[in-house]
């Protein structure tokens, strides 16, 4: 397999993995990508590795451009290991180059791998290396996505080479944004976001500020997961969202994602759905039995209203509604206004719990409804106006 020269003599060695279709529990259907850098300069160097079982295809790639021997230094911007697996391959190829990374960076190698004889250039935020013609820079990044990221710059090319921030889970033919449907792309940087960085969007925020405090003239975003943005416009689109993102901003647009074993839950999930719907609201309802808790949090990651519901099941809350609440604890969306309902047969509460977990998140208001049994037309009134009630209170 061959590198693909992405700006003149920068070249992009990574791999593809079409088959990936969940990364540690984040539904991935269409794959993703380890998306790795070679600089073929006077000082050659590479920008992050692949994950392990893809390491034969990430030195393909490199042997087809680069002698093992030349290669003068091995920047590692992130040890999560989608990024560092093919690392101790390819120090075992080229022992005699320095590994550039920050000090959690060495750290987390060194608590990962035998590092026993490779030399460390442990370099922090606004440090230069002269490579030749030119000079590559670091932000780090502290978790993005982990308290060792960081990101390198190019700095006469303008390449800010980002690692896991502003990537996508998408994996094509395509090498850069503009090659592919742009629409498709966003979707999945949305989602990559709303997974794997929402925790961290105060982080984010930093980011970009650090960005913008080196005063990184960036004309090009090639992330370790997915395409490429290339140019001005791609470039300000993603960090323009990322912004509205890092903020926790949200849309006029509801959430109802519930469960249900006897239908009296989906009762209520109708019910709620038509309210919002009458409100002129955007709202979309997800059943937790068919859809997949990593694409209800990419739509909850905007939303102003998060409506969930649950069946009681041995006394407990729905165990798939449990999962997804558990996925939501660990993402801490934020600024949202919150409402649980549902059903139980003989002992009431577990809808409490649901409101609850809202309100350790610390959402703006919170509210609950439930119900013994199948809801008839009155309760399901009632329940309708305390909802038609809930949303008043916001206009
Ligand atoms: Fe793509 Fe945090 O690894």
């Amino acid at each position: 397999m061959k590198a693909v020269e992405i700006k003149k003599d920068i070249y992009w060695v990574g791999a593809k993995d079409w088959n990936l279709r969940e990364f540690h529990g984040y539904n991935t259907p269409d794959g993703s990508t380890y998306n790795a850098y070679l600089i073929m300069d006077k000082n050659i160097t590479l920008v992050d590795g692949v994950k392990h079982y893809m390491t034969e295809e990430q030195l393909s790639r490199m042997k087809s451009v680069v002698d093992f021997n030349e290669l003068k230094y091995v920047v590692v911007n992130h040890v999560e290991q989608d990024h560092s697996g093919s690392i101790p391959q390819i120090m075992k190829l080229a022992p005699q180059a320095e590994i550039v990374t920050n000090m959690a960076g060495k750290q987390a190698l060194e608590a990962h791998y035998d590092t026993t004889g490779w030399n460390f250039k442990v370099i922090k935020t606004g440090d230069v290396i002269n490579i030749g013609s030119r000079n590559i820079t670091f932000l780090t990044t502290p978790m993005l996505h982990w308290p060792d990221s960081m990101m390198t710059y190019v700095v006469e090319d303008k390449v800010l080479m980002s690692n896991d921030g502003f990537g996508q889970h998408l994996c094509c033919e395509a090498l850069f944004v503009k090659d592919y449907p742009n629409d498709l792309v966003f979707k999945n940087a949305k989602s990559y976001y709303a997974n794997i960085l929402m925790p961290f969007g105060k982080q984010a925020q930093k980011a970009l500020s650090g960005a913008s405090e080196l005063k990184l003239d960036i004309d090009m975003i090639a992330p370790s997961h997915g395409l490429i943005w290339s140019g001005k416009e791609e470039v300000n689109q993603i960090l323009s969202a990322y912004g509205y993102w890092a903020e926790g901003k949200s849309e006029n647009k509801a959430v109802v994602v519930y469960d249900t074993m006897w239908g009296a839950t989906a009762k209520l999930a109708e019910t709620a759905m038509a309210e919002f719907q009458d409100a002129g609201i955007n709202v979309i309802k997800y059943n937790l039995g068919i859809t997949h808790i990593s694409d209800v949090m990419t739509e909850v990651l905007d939303a102003k209203y998060v409506l969930v519901g649950t069946p009681t099941l041995n006394n407990q809350i729905f165990p798939r509604v449990a999962g997804f609440l558990t996925y939501m604890k660990g993402l801490q969306p934020q600024n949202k206004k919150g409402f649980a309902f549902g059903s139980y047969g003989w002992k009431p509460g577990v809808v409490m719990e649901v409101k609850k977990v809202m309100d350790d998140l610390g959402w703006i208001k919170t509210e609950a409804f439930e119900e013994k049994y199948t809801p008839k037309s009155d309760v399901l009134e009632k329940f309708a106006l305390q909802l038609r009630n809930f949303i008043k209170s916001d206009n």
